[in-house]
């Protein structure tokens, strides 16, 4: 069903039994990759949250949960800005990162956060994005677990909004074409 949200009609995209699906292969993937390292998820508010929360029902390793907020969007159209909003004090030191993030688009916030994040010295940083728009992406870092690769198109849904609304659709909506 379509849902309508502020101004905009957004049809289904990515299904909810789909989306989980692909949550549990990464989960899987992650506990291979990573036994025996003091690991930490590093979910990037407030996009994250709903993904984070069930990757990591879907990693079989002791793991630490920390969240760190950043802003960079408004309405539709990035502002191309990274701006961080919110102190961060948790103790990476040693540690493997895995910054879990609901998109990566233009890239612009993970290059961001991929050099605030090593001032903490941590042994390791990788990405989960639980999409992935390439047609948009700038940069040349390698992202190590995608959920999704998505066209250039603006989604809602699973943890992404549109101007605060939307993030607790359980599946992926796409604006509807000619908008
Ligand atoms: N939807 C919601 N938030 C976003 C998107 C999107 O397509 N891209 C970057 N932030
Ligand atoms: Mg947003």
């Amino acid at each position: 069903m379509n849902q309508f949200i502020h101004d905009k009609e957004f049809e289904p995209f990515v299904s909810e039994s789909k989306i989980q699906e692909r949550v549990k292969v990464l989960g899987a993937q992650i506990t291979q990759d990573f036994q025996g390292k003091k690991l930490v998820l590093l979910g990037i508010l407030k996009g994250s949250y709903m993904f984070l929360s069930d990757l990591c029902r879907a990693i079989e390793l002791p793991l630490e949960i920390s969240f760190l907020r950043i802003s960079s969007y408004e309405g539709t159209q990035t502002t191309g800005e990274v701006k961080q909003v919110a102190g961060f004090h948790d103790d990476l030191s040693g540690k493997t990162v895995i910054i879990v993030e609901d998109i990566v688009d233009t890239g612009i916030s993970m290059d961001y956060l991929l050099k605030e994040i090593k001032k903490y010295q941590p042994a390791d940083v990788k990405i989960a994005t639980f999409l992935y728009k390439p047609d948009a992406f700038r940069f040349k870092y390698s992202l190590d677990y995608v959920g999704f690769e998505i066209p250039n198109k603006f989604v809602v849904g699973y943890g992404l909004d549109y101007n605060d609304l939307g993030r607790n659709l359980p599946e992926l909506y796409q604006l509807v074409n000619s908008q």
